[in-house]
Order: structure tokens, then C-alpha cells, then sequence
């Protein structure tokens, strides 16, 4: 097979910053996906209707003109947040998802909740309102192992949220873990995840063997190869409620390639066909489709798109930067060749 053709697929968890930044980060998603949730940790959050209907209309100004893309907004939850303002934001049809960042736990996430456990109010709220809960599940105690911070917090936090409040739409985002894989397949119709080319192309070897790569370093951190193993599993399985999320996380240069680096993939130049890749390694393109353009949109409720994407077997290679004002954007996995491009490609 040397050419797909897929349902128009959408981003389930995308970051995009702000200011002149998005000039760079919106193009290349906006040019592929025709929807993205849009994570809203920047600085100051996107906590508040109002700060996330002023940032919608900043992503929109900086797609191109004969974009299509539709920006699905979420709001940070911290400890100030009100049933009132949730309600809200459900209400105005732009916002599709609340999320919560244990404080601490990855970038600019200092203003979320202290404690997952004490606010029960806002779950409740979530749950009635019908507007999804975005999870970061990592706990961040530093008596805790890195590598241990997503199963702790399904054994301290998630489990009873989940028993607590049943109709509560829940997304476990960037699912790193068998236990993760496990919680969202037993947890039933309400759970779903999302699920990165990172942690599905990749384990700890690749972050830490023959020398630390800052590029794939991200939060929750790459795990070893049997818990990469369980998400390519449920993924290849077809499995509907795992979906496609990149959470493309641009840092520049700089901040990655540092002896403190950020954490982050900026994978948004090549996530499709990275995902591709992935199928076909594994014989299953036809499982593709389903990952990337229809399961997440059965979760969220909203429509299947109705335009289509194609994929064209061509050998091409991720670029090395993407240049923003004088600094630059390290692309996941650039440098790396990949026999799966888009088709007609405009980024
Ligand atoms: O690696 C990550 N980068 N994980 C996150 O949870 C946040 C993200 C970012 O915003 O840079
Ligand atoms: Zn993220």
C-alpha cells in the first residue's frame, strides 16, 4: 500500500503557547488537524471563560487563511476555581475540557491543585455540567520515584474519583504505563486516553542510553519497554478509547539543550506521520483511522469530520529547526527519516 486516505483527523491534546510563538506552533497542527483541545498552561494559566475566549481568538490569528482549524479550548483548574465558573464555560460552547495539573507537576504547572483529593466540589461540577475532566496523573512528592508518579496517583486519586463520580467524563492524558493502560480499559465507557508518538515510539533507552537526549525528554517521563509495549497494545488492538493526542510542547533550543532542560516533544512537524510509521512497523494501518480520527470525537460526543487527509508512502526527513524570531524550535525526532508523508503537503 503507498497511499491512505483517512477521515480528517483531530489533536486531542495539543500545546500551543502564546504571543509570537503560536506563529510557528499553529501552522504546522492547524495544517493537518481540523480540531485540537488546547492545553491552557501558560503563564499566566487560561483559567477563567474570559482568558480562554481571548486566547481562542490569538490561535486563530495566527492560522493560515484558509484554515479550517477549530481550536477546542480547555480551562486550568486550581484551588480558586468555582462550580460557577466551570458552568460557564460549559455553557459557551467553546470550552471542551477542564484540566488538572497536580501543582508542581511538569511545565507551568506551580498554580494547580494542591491536592487532587480536596476538590470534590469541581468533579461534581464537571460531572453535571457533562464537560470532561483532563487528567495529568502524576503525583509529585519528592519521596516519590519519577518513574512511579503515574501508578501512585491511579492508587491515590483516581480510583476513587472514578468510584465517586461514575458519569464524570475523564480523559488520562499521555498514558505512560501498563497500570495507566489497565485503569483506562477496566475504568469503562467514561475513561478514555490519549496517546503521544513518543510513548508509543519510545522507552527510557531512548531518553538515557549513550547519552541523555534532551528531545524526548517529557512529563510523565518515558517508562521501560513493558509499559511501552502495553500502550502499543491497546492502541494496536484498536482499542476506542485510546486516541490520538500529540502534546506537541515546543521549548526552544535553549531550554532544552541546557544542563536544566525542559520537558517536552515539540513533535507537531511530523505527528501524523509518526504515527503512521507506527502502524505500519506493526502491519496495522488500517487501525490508524480509527485511532486518529474517530475515537476521540466518539469520546468528546462532537461529529466525525467529514473531509478526508491523505497519506503517500515517500521517503522524507523531519528538519533539523523551525525558526522562531531569533531563536529556534528542535523538532521530535528531527533528523530522522520517515517513509510516510501528507499529501498535498502544506506546512
Ligand atoms: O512534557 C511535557 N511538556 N509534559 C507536560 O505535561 C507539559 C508539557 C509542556 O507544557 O511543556
Ligand atoms: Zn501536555
Amino acid at each position: 500500500m503507498d497511499q491512505i486516505e483517512i477521515t480528517r483527523p483531530d489533536d486531542w491534546h495539543l500545546h500551543l503557547r502564546d504571543g509570537s510563538m503560536l506563529t510557528s506552533t499553529v501552522p504546522p497542527s492547524a495544517s493537518v488537524f481540523r480540531r485540537a483541545i488546547i492545553m491552557p498552561n501558560l503563564k499566566p494559566p487560561v483559567t477563567t471563560l474570559g482568558l480562554a475566549e481571548a486566547y481562542y481568538e490569538r490561535i486563530l490569528g495566527a492560522a493560515p487563511g484558509d484554515s479550517d482549524f477549530q481550536p477546542l479550548m480547555t480551562l486550568y483548574l486550581t484551588d480558586e476555581t468555582t462550580p460557577d465558573e466551570i458552568q460557564a464555560a460549559a455553557d459557551s460552547g467553546l470550552v471542551f475540557g477542564c484540566k488538572l495539573y497536580p501543582a508542581g507537576a511538569t511545565t507551568h504547572s506551580d498554580s494547580g491543585v494542591r491536592d487532587p483529593g480536596q476538590i470534590d466540589h469541581l468533579y461534581a461540577a464537571l460531572q453535571r455540567a457533562g464537560l470532561p475532566l483532563l487528567v495529568h496523573g502524576e503525583v509529585t512528592d519528592t519521596d516519590v520515584d519519577i518513574f512511579d508518579r503515574e501508578k501512585v496517583f491511579i492508587d491515590r486519586h483516581l480510583t476513587g474519583i472514578r468510584e465517586r463520580f461514575p458519569e464524570l467524563r475523564m480523559v488520562f492524558e499521555h498514558v505512560t504505563t501498563r497500570e495507566a493502560v489497565q485503569f483506562v480499559k477496566e475504568a469503562g465507557e467514561n475513561t478514555g486516553a490519549t496517546v503521544t508518538p513518543q510513548h508509543l515510539l519510545l522507552n527510557r533507552n531512548d531518553l538515557l542510553v549513550g547519552g541523555i537526549r534532551p528531545h524526548n525528554y517529557c512529563l510523565p517521563i518515558l517508562k521501560r519497554d513493558i509499559h511501552q509495549h502495553s500502550i502499543q497494545q491497546a492502541v494496536l488492538e484498536g482499542h476506542p478509547r485510546f486516541f490520538l493526542g500529540t502534546d506537541s510542547a515546543p521549548h526552544v533550543r535553549d531550554h532544552k539543550e541546557t544542563a536544566c532542560g525542559c520537558a517536552g516533544c515539540f513533535s507537531a512537524p511530523a505527528a501524523l506521520p509518526l504515527y503512521a510509521h507506527f502502524f505500519d512497523q506493526h502491519d496495522a494501518l488500517d487501525r490508524l483511522e480509527a485511532f486518529a480520527s474517530l475515537n476521540g470525537a466518539d469520546f468528546y460526543g462532537l461529529p466525525r469530520n467529514e473531509d478526508s487527509i491523505q497519506l503517500i508512502r515517500t521517503d522524507w526527513t523531519i528538519p533539523d529547526r523551525v525558526s522562531i524570531d531569533d531563536d529556534s524550535l528542535v523538532p521530535f525526532l528531527s533528523g530522522q527519516q520517515l517513509e510516510w508523508q501528507i499529501a498535498p503537503h502544506r506546512l
